[in-house]
């Protein structure tokens, strides 16, 4: 198993595990349904997931209370302290209750290690867990998603075009004028909105080595730093966390699309505890899901509910294809195995699985550090902890308001690897698209890979888009870095041997496009430039892994096989939007291929990584996915 605490650094999780704090506020709700016999028979909408993109679009869905709404979600209505906490805002990891964490299938270009498959289960989903993180990609990434549509036709994806939506999903709050003066942070509320119950802000003070790294950083010839983490532009910056300044507590889809809400809704239901089987069709129109208690082991006694006008899959990237697969729509060879009738042959369903690799290049131990205090204080520093925590009870200050970290380095291959991007990029290019792709790949996904593959061979030659990312938490010993655009793509499928309850098989395929290698060759190189060429120097940094010796790139690839964690908790690409000849689930709209009256509005619609972490495009999504569903109403 890949070891969590390689996870929890990736975080920067503080490791206070005890509940915290006085009582959350008390939550205002009222239309649970505690039992599945008071759910109305039909409702305009049903709402597969109560996740991030599940809470978001029913929220706006039931705002003018001229349409109904059923959301049914697999977890639990969680309330407890821990999840809605900022500085400990990580705790959710060691919480079986609210989260599904199983094991991948074995890596074949990883020593056959077996991987981590970590996604939230509770109303609000994996942003209820998640890091707390608050960044966008580049305008380059959603340029490039809208370019896989032919002519103009997917520019309602475009930076241009998503910039509402991200402003419309994010209610930004200013850092204060002393940390601004402290730390050097450029901000610019240009980027952002000011009405979303989903809060991006700032702690109250900040590590103090992390300014002194990021100026090391920017030393780095060609490390930009834009005006705004939401510039849509890579370099250098501090960013916000996705925490509500009133309370200094986690801000997620649950207290912002839905504590409150229900209670002012009768147009409004959810049901929590439930697990949805399949989506059910009437002559390929989709008329509503059946489901059946989340300990439920068979089908047996499965209710159905009705869908008058949709029903929209956000169950998240894992979960999204296997319900649509065990549902009837994916590969026909896969449905034939699993004895599903089918009810449309749509070879990208599950396909192009993509998520961030995470530790792809060494990790440095800075044995000069002169820093106090640092984030690994809450590891090895019971008096510290004591005194933050304290702190953090009666004040809403101090380290505990830092969530899990404000700032990294977002940065091109041209800045990285000035001598080698070219060639890279080159080698990669030139690539037969079908080489590396699961044998017997369709054409359709094939073809889709390969317009994917132009798109970021360009990628990779531009300043404008990241593929290297350090994030900075303030500490001697940062993580390696993540690959923000691996060129390997897995899968996620159901079990043919039990579609409906068996997890699904998830297979991230982590490194097998060679291409891959290189780049994590020339971020080695560059991680070592970083820590040995800059000011860093002077606090004496020792490579820990893989060891400064190991330079031939075969030695750095092989030792990074032992090491890389393939995920960063950003699965996406499952049910991409994408056109149908080009492997494509969902069109431009959001709608599936093949059926009616079935959408996909989560992270698997993303066609390809962008060179962020995932909630605030996911957020952004859901509020375009919203608008796109009212507008055929
Ligand atoms: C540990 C962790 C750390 C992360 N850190 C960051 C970070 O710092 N910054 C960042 O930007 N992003 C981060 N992310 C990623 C980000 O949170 C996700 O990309 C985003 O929340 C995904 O949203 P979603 O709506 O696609 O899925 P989710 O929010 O996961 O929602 C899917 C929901 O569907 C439910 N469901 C699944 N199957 C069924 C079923 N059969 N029936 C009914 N319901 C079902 C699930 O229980 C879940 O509630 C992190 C994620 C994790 C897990
Ligand atoms: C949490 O939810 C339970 C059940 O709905 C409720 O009894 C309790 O008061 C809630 N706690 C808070 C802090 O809201
Ligand atoms: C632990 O934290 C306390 C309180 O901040 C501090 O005074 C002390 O020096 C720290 N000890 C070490 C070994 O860092
Ligand atoms: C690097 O040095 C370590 C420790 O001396 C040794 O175990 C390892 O084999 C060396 N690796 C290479 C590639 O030389």
């Amino acid at each position: 198993m890949i070891v969590t605490t390689l996870s929890l650094a990736l975080c920067g999780l503080v490791g206070v595990t005890e509940a915290f704090g006085p009582a959350a506020r008390s939550i205002v709700h009222s239309t649970i349904l505690e039992r599945t016999d008071q759910l109305n028979a039909e409702y305009d909408y049903v709402i597969v997931g109560g996740g991030t993109a599940g809470l978001t679009v029913a929220d706006r869905l039931t705002a003018s209370g001229q349409r109904s709404v059923l959301v049914i979600e697999l977890g639990v209505f969680q309330n407890g302290t821990f999840v809605t906490t900022a500085g400990t805002g990580y705790q959710g990891l060691f919480d079986p209750n609210i989260q599904q964490l199983f094991p991948s299938e074995p890596q074949t270009e990883l020593n056959g290690r077996v991987a981590d498959v970590r996604v939230g289960k509770m109303l609000g989903g994996s942003s209820g867990m998640n890091g707390l993180q608050v960044h966008r990609g580049q305008k380059e990434d959603y340029n490039r998603w809208a370019s896989y549509f032919p002519g103009n036709s997917g520019s309602g994806w475009n930076w241009n075009n998503m910039l509402p939506y991200f402003k419309k999903a994010w209610n930004f709050h200013p850092p204060s004028s002393e940390l601004i003066a402290e730390n050097n942070i450029a901000y610019d509320p240009q980027y952002w909105g000011t009405t979303s119950n989903i809060h991006a802000s700032w702690p109250t003070e900040m590590w103090p080595f992390v300014k002194t790294e990021l100026a090391a950083i920017r030393e780095i010839p060609g490390v930009q730093s834009p005006p705004d983490s939401g510039a849509g532009l890579p370099g250098a910056f501090w960013y916000p966390a996705s925490v509500d300044p009133s309370n200094m507590l986690r801000s997620f889809a649950r207290p912002g699309h839905w504590d409150g809400i229900e209670a002012a809704r009768s147009n409004y239901h959810t049901i929590t505890g439930q697990r949805v089987l399949k989506v059910n069709f009437n002559n390929k129109k989709a008329a509503g899901v059946s489901f059946v208690p989340a300990e439920a082991t068979s089908a047996a006694n499965a209710l159905t509910v009705k869908a008058k006008k949709e029903v929209i899959m956000a169950a998240g990237t894992i979960h999204t294809p296997k319900i649509l697969q065990a549902s009837g729509i994916g590969a026909k060879a896969l449905l034939q195995a699993a004895n599903i009738p089918r009810v449309v042959d749509l070879p990208g369903v599950g396909a192009n699985f993509q998520d961030h690799p995470f530790q792809v290049g060494p990790s440095f131990l800075l044995t000069d550090f002169p820093f106090f205090p640092d984030p690994n204080l809450f590891f090895t520093n019971a008096t510290f902890t004591a005194e933050a925590q304290a702190e953090f009870d009666a004040y809403r200050t101090g380290p505990l308001t830092i969530a899990s970290g404000n700032a990294a380095a977002f940065l091109s291959m041209p800045v990285i690897a000035p001598t080698d991007f070219a060639t890279i990029a080159a080698a990669y290019e030139a690539q037969n698209p079908a080489s590396y792709l699961p044998p017997g790949t369709d054409p359709t996904v094939v073809r889709g890979y390969n317009a994917q593959k132009k798109a970021l061979a360009k990628a990779m030659r531009s300043t404008g888009s990241a593929f290297y990312n350090f994030f900075v938490r303030g500490t001697a010993s940062e993580p390696g870095p993540i690959l923000l655009h691996p060129l390997s793509r897995g899968t996620v499928t159901i079990d043919i041997t039990d579609p409906y309850f068996a997890l699904p098989k998830v297979d991230y395929r982590a490194l097998t496009n060679p291409a891959d290698g290189d780049l994590i060759v020339a971020f080695t190189r560059f991680t070592r430039r970083l820590f040995t060429t800059t000011s860093l120097a002077q606090y004496a940094p020792v490579e820990t892994v893989p060891g400064a010796n190991v330079t031939a790139p075969a030695d750095i690839i092989a030792e990074v096989r032992g090491r890389l964690v393939p995920t960063s908790f950003h699965p996406v690409g499952t049910a991409a939007m994408m056109p149908k000849n080009m492997g494509g689930v969902v069109d431009r709209d959001l709608l599936v291929y093949g059926v009616k009256k079935l959408s996909v509005v989560d992270a698997s619609v993303i066609p390809d990584l962008p060179g962020a972490y995932t909630q605030q495009t996911v957020y952004a999504i859901a509020e375009k996915a919203a608008d796109l569903i009212l507008a055929r109403a």
